[in-house]
């Protein structure tokens, strides 16, 4: 078993608040193990580029609150081909780490997997709004976005209950309909639409204003997944057409990605950046770092990436 001495952090895809949390939780620990640390800035990029910071426990001090990474994040094309990684690998030695904790989604993964057979154990922990990864119940911004995600919801139900209007809202999360789900629960949305569920919108939205309307309901709200198979400004005139409702949409964006981490998503970051510097410091490599009934468990990343996950069905039927 190789002596790990000192190990580096980086973030990479796109950011989830708690990403911070997660960075000082990696860097408290490693000073825990007796370990020296270094952050890699803007993902895979700074791996090849050599773009390293040394951190101590001061460089971590009231990070913990911010959305967002310090360390940058970004996508690295380069790191896409075997040269790149090559090169990253070739100045992981250079600056001496001899093992590497990767914050990010199922693509940061994949480079994780093929870093870890290039010889630089590596342990991805899931860093995603999506919460979209198969192995983990929980990925680490989820909570703080369904909860922006929720409250902006909630300032438009103001304006659609004042109008007696109908907003669609399109929310985030790749393919998967995780956070639209959540969302649409948390603010009583009269439909809910996610990319693994078909969708009829006569039947699934227009037929649930109709009787709302019948009993006296004068605002509605429907939330739509990004990854569904329609625009939501083309649900929005098939539903104003069948319903004769005027229908306004809102398109959340990039505003989900930022905020406060919760309360939630700055534990759960702080279990799981625990977690990976001990299995390092035991010496595993190639490890995915998940929440499996509130436990922090961890697999290997070719098993973790090979598991399945569907959306919530009793949720869905609830709603
Ligand atoms: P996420 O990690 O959020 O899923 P991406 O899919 O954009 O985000 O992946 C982030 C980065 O991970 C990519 O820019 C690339 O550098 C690296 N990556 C993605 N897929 C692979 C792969 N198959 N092999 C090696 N590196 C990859
Ligand atoms: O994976 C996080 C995410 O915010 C998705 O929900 C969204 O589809 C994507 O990233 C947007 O990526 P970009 O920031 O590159 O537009």
């Amino acid at each position: 078993m190789n002596q790990i001495n000192k190990i580096g952090v980086l973030t990479s895809g796109g950011d989830s608040p708690g990403m911070n949390a997660t960075i000082r939780s990696v860097v408290r620990a490693a000073i825990g193990f007796g370990l020296k640390v270094v952050g890699v800035r803007r993902g895979y990029n700074g791996l090849i580029h050599g773009d390293v910071i040394e951190l101590n426990a001061l460089s971590v001090s009231d990070i913990i609150q911010k959305g967002g990474t310090f360390l940058y994040t970004a996508r690295c094309k380069e790191f896409m081909e075997e040269a790149g990684r090559e090169k990253a690998v070739e100045k992981a030695h250079e600056f001496g780490i001899d093992g590497l904790v990767v914050i990010g989604g199922d693509g940061s993964f994949c480079g994780a997997e093929k870093l870890s057979e290039l010889g630089i154990p590596t342990i991805g922990i899931p860093g995603t709004i999506d919460n979209d990864i198969a192995c983990t119940e929980y990925s680490i911004g989820f909570d703080t976005a369904c909860n922006i995600g929720m409250e902006a919801v909630d300032r438009l139900r103001d304006t659609t209950q004042s109008h007696e209007k109908c907003s669609l809202v399109e929310v985030m999360g790749r393919r998967a309909g995780y956070l639209a789900l959540n969302i649409g629960i948390a603010t009583g949305a009269t439909a809910i639409l996610v990319p693994e569920k078909a969708y009829d919108v006569k039947k699934d939205i227009c037929n649930k204003i109709l009787a709302a309307q019948k009993q006296g309901k004068t605002n509605h709200i429907i939330i739509v997944a990004e990854g569904c198979k329609d625009h939501v400004g083309e649900i929005a005139k098939q539903v104003e057409a069948q319903t004769g409702i005027d229908t306004r949409i809102t398109i959340l964006g990039h505003i989900q990605r930022g905020g406060t981490p919760t309360v939630l998503d700055r534990v759960n970051a702080t279990r799981m950046g625990y977690h990976a510097v001990e299995l390092l410091h035991n010496g595993m490599g190639n490890r995915l770092v998940a929440i499996k009934q509130d436990l922090v468990v961890d697999y290997s990343i070719e098993e973790g990436m090979a598991m399945q996950k569907s959306i919530n069905e009793k949720l869905y039927e609830i709603n």
